[in-house]
């Protein structure tokens, strides 16, 4: 037993608790860095007649905000109403769903009583613990109208403030079907049905998702979600360590917080690992370090999704060894979009850190960087448009991994320009050591440190 206080058995439980690497999160204890967003969502819900659309990029946490959000406005005498858009769904598929879910959990259940039945619509009967068949309900769904009729039934029966979560909504396949989303908030609002809905979706505007009619309307507040930023990044590992009694040796939670990039659920992973690997430990454990952290960070690689990985393999594997040193250079910056001089800038340092005899000039850099955006290399990146030799990840958070990759393998990426990095090298330690030069922009400034620093980085 190396982490006190616990056996084995109960230790897996416990880390469950504290780590949730690939669910969202729906407390607000476990969701870090989104106080802003949550007040925002919060107080758009108690607006009477809106609803709320949170978007942006893939895996930066619009779930969870959604979830948290629910629970904090749904009333108490039922939970919210989770549904989940996929590319066959229609707009009255989806309102069948919800209908069959907030039956399923309407506040008609969690009395003893057995009575009779839930709802009665339009000769559609939902019975006590029954969910009727999507065609059968979707037969009486001919407008928008109807699905308000509906909607509005459903929210009478199921609390006094009904919350329903449209989760991945972008992935309804047909555009028409979305759109028609716009016009049933906008009578919703009208007949002031109390029951408020709360969108995710991966996408940089609303309007892309439910079309120009309802990103101009008032029923709607959209809610832009970023990454992680590095306050919360870093509190996602010291908080789990936390509650397991351990503390967190304050440099790798700042590797961390550079490697994941500010997606959380890099953070929850190696988080898990670290965990575990402490767990593993033959005297008691009480910090976490950088061998846990080493180690760990090997464990989680393993474990990110397939698809996030695919990218970085078919760029890297069975090639060139120049091929990973060019990946890497592409992750070693915080800027979403980079110029091809920004990244050769880092091979180059990496290239001399791995001591390669052969280093690219930087025609044939450019050239690679060019490879890179084609399908045999994983479209790894792809071009910025209007603006000839900048690039951007495809997949933003294929980015993490690559840091991730680069870590394992004792290459830390910093997202800094050579003549900081020519500083680190005179130090004998500078790889783990906790220096100025080490923490990124973002961070320097938040701290008040090294303001003349990042002036210059800035310039
Ligand atoms: N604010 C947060 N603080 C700590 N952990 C978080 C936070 N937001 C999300 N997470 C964690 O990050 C992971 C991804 O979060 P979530 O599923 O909410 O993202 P998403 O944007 O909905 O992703 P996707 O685009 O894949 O649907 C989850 O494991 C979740 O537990
Ligand atoms: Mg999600």
């Amino acid at each position: 037993m190396a982490i006190e206080g616990y056996s084995k058995e109960e230790l897996g439980a416990r880390i469950a608790e504290v780590v949730s690497p690939s669910q969202p999160i729906s407390s607000v204890e476990f969701l870090k860095g989104r106080e802003q967003e949550l007040q925002d969502v919060e107080r758009a819900l108690y607006a009477k007649g809106r609803s709320v659309f949170i978007y942006g990029d893939r895996g930066v946490g619009k779930s969870s905000l959604a979830a948290t959000a629910a629970f904090q406005y749904q009333s108490a005498e039922a939970s919210p109403i989770f549904v989940g858009g996929a590319k066959d769904e229609t707009f009255v598929s989806m309102i069948a769903n919800i209908a069959n879910q907030a039956l399923g959990r309407s506040r008609l259940h969690t009395t003893k009583t057995t009575r009779g039945l839930a709802l009665d619509w339009r000769g559609l009967k939902w019975s006590w613990g029954q969910e009727l068949n999507v065609k059968d309900v979707t037969a009486q769904l001919a407008a928008v109208g109807d699905a308000v009729d509906l909607l509005t039934e459903v929210a009478t029966v199921h609390s006094a403030s009904p919350v329903v979560v449209i989760d991945e909504f972008d992935t309804i396949g047909e555009a028409e079907e979305r759109h028609k989303f716009a016009s049933l908030l906008k009578h919703l609002g009208d007949r002031g049905v109390p029951l408020k809905i709360i969108f995710t979706g991966i996408g940089s505007s609303v309007t892309e998702l439910l079309g120009a009619h309802a990103s101009a309307s008032r029923q709607l507040a959209q809610i832009e979600l970023a990454r992680l930023g590095w306050e919360a990044r870093r509190e996602v590992v010291i908080q789990a360590a936390q509650k397991l009694g351990l503390d967190v040796d304050p440099n790798v939670a700042w590797r961390m917080a550079i490697v994941s990039d500010g997606y959380p659920a890099y953070l929850h992973l190696i988080t898990e690992a670290m965990l575990w690997q402490a767990a593993d430990d033959k005297d008691v454990c009480d910090q976490l370090t950088f061998e846990h952290y080493h180690l760990g960070l090997r464990k989680a690689i393993a474990l990110v999704s397939m698809w996030l990985q695919e990218p970085y393999k078919a760029a890297v594997l069975q090639r060139p060894s120049e091929m990973e040193d060019v990946v890497w250079a592409t992750a070693d910056g915080e800027d979403l979009w980079r110029d091809t001089r920004d990244m050769y800038d880092a091979y180059k340092v990496i290239a001399e850190k791995r001591q390669r005899l052969d280093v690219l000039d930087r025609t044939n850099f450019t050239k690679i960087l060019g490879r890179l955006k084609t399908k045999s290399y994983g479209e790894v990146l792809e071009s910025v448009p209007n603006r000839p030799g900048w690039y951007t990840y495809k997949e933003k958070m294929v980015r993490g991994y690559v840091r991730m990759q680069a870590e394992a393998q004792n290459m830390e990426l910093n997202g800094e320009r050579p003549a900081q990095r020519q500083r680190m090298h005179i130090s004998s330690n500078a790889r783990s050591g906790y220096y100025e030069s080490q923490i990124p922009r973002g961070a320097r400034l938040a701290f008040g440190l090294d303001r003349d620093n990042t002036d210059k980085d800035a310039g």
